[in-house]
Parts: C-alpha cells; sequence; structure tokens
C-alpha cells in the first residue's frame, strides 16, 4: 500500500508494534524440550489478545499461527511435534492484520549454548537487514536494497537466499509491488515511491544459495544446506528514509 496520511500510518504502527511485541514474547518463552506448536500457541493467544488476525492462516490456509523455522528450515516452518533443543537457531515469523492493515516481521533466535560462528551470522543478519533499511527512501531505485546487502555479505564471505525476496505489504500480507530482491540483480529500473509500505527480509547464510519446498508443501529448507538467518521489517518509505513499523512499543 501507499501511506497518504496519518491515520493510516497510524494503524499500520498499531499492527506492527502487536506483531513485534508478539514475536518478542515468543522467544522470550523458548525453552528445551518445548514443542514449535506450544510456542506457535502463546503466539496466536497474544495475537487474538490484541484483537489481530493471524495472516498466514487468513491468507494462504497456512497450518498455524506464526511461521516456526528450526535449524534446516528457513522459512515458513509450520509449527508442530518439533521440539524445542539446546543450540537451535529458531526463526520466528510474525504477520498479523488489526482494522485492515497488515505487518510482517521475523527474527532468527538462539537457544543455548551459542556457537560462536552462529552468533556472528545472527549480528550480521541484523546488520543485513538495517543496511538494505537505510537505502530506503522516496524516488530511490528499489534495487538499491539488494545491492547494499550484496556488498556487505560478499565484503563478510556470507551467501544470500536468492528465491526468498521483500514485498509489498500494508493493506494484504503480499501485494504491490511485488517481489523485492534483497541480492544483487539487474535490469529492475523501478523505483520506491513516496508512502510505499514494504518488508526488508534478507537470508544471510555461510553458504545456502536457494530455499527449496520440502514434502510438507510449507517448509523450506537451505540448499546447499547450511545455516540461514533472517531479520525482517515493514518500513514506510518516506523522503527523509524509512520509518520501522515493526519495532516494539
Ligand atoms: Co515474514
Ligand atoms: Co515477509
Amino acid at each position: 500500500m501507499t501511506v497518504t496520511n496519518e491515520d493510516e500510518l497510524e494503524g499500520l504502527k498499531a499492527i506492527g508494534r502487536i506483531v513485534a511485541e508478539t514475536m518478542q514474547a515468543m522467544a522470550k518463552a523458548m525453552e528445551p524440550g518445548m514443542t514449535t506448536r506450544e510456542l506457535d500457541g502463546i503466539g496466536r493467544e497474544l495475537l487474538e489478545r490484541e484483537g489481530a488476525i493471524p495472516a498466514p492462516e487468513s491468507t494462504y490456509a497456512f497450518p498455524g499461527a506464526t511461521c516456526i523455522s528450526v535449524n534446516e528450515e528457513i522459512a515458513h516452518g509450520v509449527p508442530g511435534d518439533r521440539v524445542l533443543a539446546p543450540g537451535d537457531l529458531v526463526n520466528i515469523d510474525v504477520s498479523a492484520s488489526k482494522r485492515g492493515y497488515f505487518a510482517d516481521t521475523g527474527a532468527t533466535y538462539r537457544m543455548a549454548p551459542v556457537r560462536p560462528l552462529l552468533d556472528r551470522l545472527c549480528r550480521d543478519g541484523r546488520k543485513a537487514t538495517r543496511i538494505g533499511i537505510a537505502q530506503v527512501a522516496s524516488g530511490r531505485p528499489l534495487a538499491a536494497i539488494g545491492q547494499a546487502i550484496g556488498r556487505f555479505a560478499e565484503d563478510r564471505g556470507y551467501t544470500l537466499i536468492r528465491n526468498l525476496a521483500s514485498h509489498g505489504v500494508g493493506r494484504s500480507l503480499h501485494e504491490d509491488p511485488g517481489e523485492i530482491a534483497t541480492w544483487p540483480t539487474r535490469g529492475d529500473r523501478r523505483r520506491i515511491t513516496r508512502g510505499l509500505v514494504l518488508t526488508v527480509e534478507p537470508f544471510l547464510s555461510t553458504g545456502a544459495l536457494w530455499a527449496n519446498g520440502g514434502a510438507d508443501g510449507w517448509t523450506l529448507y537451505s540448499e546447499p544446506c547450511a545455516p540461514v538467518v533472517q531479520y525482517e521489517h515493514t518500513v514506510v518509505a518516506t523522503d527523509r528514509g524509512a520509518i520501522v513499523v515493526t519495532a516494539p512499543g
């Protein structure tokens, strides 16, 4: 969507805060022995309490309120019987709507004990997202986001997943202007228009290049198999840069 007035911005910020706080509360509740279904249940309850509707479920009939992806799973993991274990890398992605406004956020968390390599990957994953967001402003090329993230990843010896893009969001979960690469691309001449609402969600890895679908029709796995992290925010483009709406209150 394109934000044109304060009311719309407030609507987005309201749902942005809800998904951010839900994700944080879920991360805090994680402990070894808990199933991903239990963790999803915590998220569902928090969203319901705030009057928010889980977007994966309402949009795609996804079997869960949130997406929880563990280790070799990198996105769209289905909450279920999987038991969280020490040392796991857990991605929680929360998207929901309220009053017709949609926001989408995600982050990868580590269960103790943390391997130093994964600690660094998580830190740099957050940085990659910040670098992408710094490219967002009215009139700038959409492709600048992927160029900047690509330079950062290459400098540090990381790879980026090249078939999981960022996207327009706001009045639905996935909308205009469609897919936005978080890796270097050629030939994308689109520009960021004033008020455009989009996600920035690079998938940074120590070797993986693609996301492959699994047998359940939802879960995506890294190819080649390597640790992957994702940090996602919903942002609004303004003349002076991005407003991040998925920040906790
Ligand atoms: Co998401
Ligand atoms: Co998204």
